[in-house]
């Protein structure tokens, strides 16, 4: 609903990596939060009536030739502004003070102290545990402004011009490793912008609903079903939208989990009642895949076999406009579809691999959610625990995991030592919740060892655990050693053709979860 929307806040984005992330910190306080390019104009940026602005962080330097500029209504519309990083210094340099080259670097955590003049740090400790990632450092204050926090590096952390409800941070409140960073952004909603709190996975549903009957009309939806979290998401919502004018279709391309196809057949078609058409393409995925390696080869070829596949079973419904994907926001960063300038680390399958002649209207309605936003909807849609607290699985599916040549053989390897891992971890209690992402990886590289009194020569298998809350940023799990060394030998002995078993003890940056 409108209303809902209106007094919000409007993230202005300068290509900080984390401009998402600080709209999303704004939706978990409930406060409606909607991220807009900073040069999409004063009437798109103010059609929701926004309480207040924040301005994100970015790559640029505000006193570069070019550099992306501070929208001049902003200055004149006299609500609050909350600047971070590059967002700070674009208010510093707009309104007379000087920015230059931080003599060096500062990026990782500090500590700050702040003044008690303004109600951006209420209740806080005066000692605060930030994040820090800047070149910049402002040099002099603009007229009116005065310091609110500085650190030993910084010596101004924060600053403000409290009159006119004008703020800025150096450092970033919205990453994880500032812990007081959701306070101070919730300060800067309900004290100073007066925001209400009435924004929630209910109200999200009921905007999304309307969205996608006004986007759909009358027409008919193929929803792309994985039977992973952000597929069933979607497809619950368009179902609760349009109801059976939408048909899911669940393509078996044989790099599916132990037992995954039967799962999703009952539960969505039998549980949720949805119109569900599965289609049985191994085969076909496998034989375009024969002497495929190369991670991003496989990865756009599986992305247009999903298509063809799609495509195919449009042709015999006829009369289907949109095919819809549960993508979510990081799909959306990581394949850079955003932003030409961000590099892309990985082409998601669910994004990158689309052909530019796709014969449907894309309907991606999480569009702009993180993945536990997604659960959150989720629930809200009344989709059972074990789908939506399930981990993430990647569209390519084993694909990824399996890492060289792909062979039915080796998919069988991989998968029985994959339901062994993820088996022991629910029993341990450690899937659905402990672990964010859980799984098994099977290197294309042979190992000596023995076993009986036989020499092996054999393949190994990597097991892969990681903690995060948006999958961004990710620490490997610290899994109790008895847990891996059952796993381990559960593994070796019950699978045949493995005979090595490592565990995966990097984090992302600057590994990624997946292998490819
Ligand atoms: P990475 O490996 O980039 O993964 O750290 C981040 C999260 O994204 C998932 N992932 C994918 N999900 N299609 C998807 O739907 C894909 O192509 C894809 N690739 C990675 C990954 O499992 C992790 O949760």
């Amino acid at each position: 609903m409108d209303d809902l929307k209106t007094g919000g806040i409007a993230v202005i984005d300068f290509g900080s990596q984390y401009t998402q992330l600080i709209a999303r910190r704004i939706r978990e306080l409930g406060v409606y939060a909607e991220v807009y390019a900073h040069d999409s104009g004063a009437a798109h940026i103010n059609r929701r009536q926004p309480a207040g602005y924040v301005l994100s962080g970015g790559p640029s330097s505000v006193y570069e030739a070019g550099a992306p500029q501070l929208p001049a209504f902003l200055l004149e519309v006299g609500r609050p502004v909350l600047g971070i990083c590059y967002g700070m210094q674009l208010l510093t340099a707009t309104l007379g003070g000087e920015v230059v080259a931080a003599p060096e670097r500062e990026y990782g955590p500090a500590s700050i102290s702040h003044q008690p003049l303004s109600p951006l740090f209420d209740g806080l400790a005066p000692e605060l545990q930030v994040w820090m990632s800047h070149g910049d450092r402002i040099e002099s204050l603009p007229p009116g402004f005065r310091m609110l926090a500085q650190s030993d590096n910084s010596p101004l952390a924060a600053i403000g011009q409290l009159e006119r409800h004008r703020y800025g941070l150096q450092f970033h409140p919205e990453v994880q490793h500032s812990p007081s960073g959701r306070a101070i952004l919730s300060n800067f909603l309900f004290q100073i912008c007066r925001c209400q709190p009435t924004w929630s996975a209910a109200a999200f549903i009921e905007e999304a609903v309307t969205g996608i009957r006004k986007q759909v009309g009358g027409e008919r939806v193929l929803l792309a079903l994985s039977g992973g979290v952000d597929s069933a998401v979607a497809g619950a919502l368009i179902h609760r939208a349009i109801g059976d004018r939408l048909t899911c279709i669940f393509v078996d391309h044989g790099m599916l989990r132990l037992g995954e196809a039967e799962q999703v057949a009952r539960v969505f078609r039998q549980e949720q009642g949805m119109r569900l058409i599965a289609v049985n393409a191994v085969e076909s995925f496998l034989t375009a895949l024969t002497g495929v390696t190369e991670p991003e080869a496989k990865r756009k070829l599986i992305g247009r076999l999903f298509v063809e596949a799609f495509n195919e079973e449009a042709r015999k419904l006829r009369g289907i406009r949109f095919l819809a994907q549960g993508t979510i926001y990081p799909d959306v960063i990581e394949s850079a579809a955003d932003s030409a300038a961000a590099k892309t680390i990985k082409s998601h399958h669910n994004v990158g691999g689309l052909p530019a002649d796709l014969e449907f209207e894309l309907l991606e309605p999480l569009r702009d959610l993180f993945k536990d936003e997604a659960r959150k909807v989720g629930e809200a849609l009344g989709l059972p625990a074990s789908i939506v607290w399930r981990q993430p699985f990647p569209g390519p599916g084993l694909a990824i995991r399996c890492l060289g040549e792909l062979s039915w053989e080796r998919l069988e390897k991989l998968r029985a030592a994959d339901a062994i891992f993820t088996g022991e971890l629910a029993d341990a209690g450690l899937l659905l919740e402990g672990t964010a992402q859980s799984f098994a990886v099977l290197l294309p590289v042979k190992s000596v060892g023995v076993m009986g009194d036989k020499r092996s020569y054999e393949e190994v298998l990597i097991l892969r655990s990681v903690t995060t809350d948006d999958f961004m940023t990710a620490d490997w799990a610290r899994l109790p050693y008895d847990l891996l060394a059952r796993v381990s030998a559960r593994i070796v002995n019950e699978v045949p053709g493995i005979n090595r078993v490592a565990y995966d003890i990097t984090s992302k940056p600057p590994s990624t979860i997946e292998w490819e």
